[in-house]
């Protein structure tokens, strides 16, 4: 049987974050955080020398101007990286794409010279839980009643890491 265009697995282009991309990454970010970061904010950090990012977007499409998959934002100073954020669009869920993002995080990271990557994590946060446990991503600490909800709930912060070597 002849695959749909309309009905296939998404493919994506991931490639270097770069200033022209900060609208889109915020307004990502936007639908997928409770406390939006404006595009200043991404643009601000993306011109720090050690802050690097990708982004994302589907190739077999036939929308003109596909809207941002997802991104990922990193940094890394002397010999330490850090996830400052990850997203992908609602509608690219589950098909691999953060695993890509956070692979290529992880790399950059490697040749800048990263030892170990580290990330902070809502302990409620199962899918992103699950995607740095699939990572090998392990428990370094918690920060106890960390989050607050739109309900007011709180929840612990988990930082997790995991060697580039
Ligand atoms: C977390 C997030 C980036 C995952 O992106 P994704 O592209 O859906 O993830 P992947 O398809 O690469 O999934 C990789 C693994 O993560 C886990 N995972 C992803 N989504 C999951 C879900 N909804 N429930 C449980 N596990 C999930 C699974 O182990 C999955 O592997 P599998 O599909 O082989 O079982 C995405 O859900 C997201 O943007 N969430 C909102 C923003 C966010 O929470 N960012 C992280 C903040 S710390």
């Amino acid at each position: 049987m002849r695959e749909s265009l309309f009905s296939r697995q998404p493919e994506f282009e991931i490639v270097p974050m770069v200033s022209d991309h900060c609208r889109s990454v915020a307004e990502l970010h936007g639908q997928r955080f409770p406390r939006a970061w404006g595009d200043g904010e991404f643009l601000s950090l993306l011109l720090q020398p050690n802050t690097f990012g990708f982004a994302a977007w589907q190739t077999n499409t036939l929308i003109f101007k596909a809207p941002l998959a997802g991104f990922v934002l990193s940094r890394e100073v002397a010999g330490e990286a850090e996830i400052l954020t990850i997203a992908v669009a609602e509608n690219y869920g589950r098909y691999g794409l953060g695993w890509r993002l956070m692979q290529a995080g992880m790399r950059e990271a490697r040749n800048r010279g990263g030892e170990a990557m580290f990330l902070e994590v809502d302990d409620g946060n199962t899918a992103a839980l699950g995607l740095y446990r699939k990572l090998g991503f392990e428990k370094a600490g918690e920060r106890p009643a960390y989050y607050t909800d739109e309900n007011g709930r709180r929840s612990s912060a988990l930082v997790m890491r995991r060697d580039l070597r």
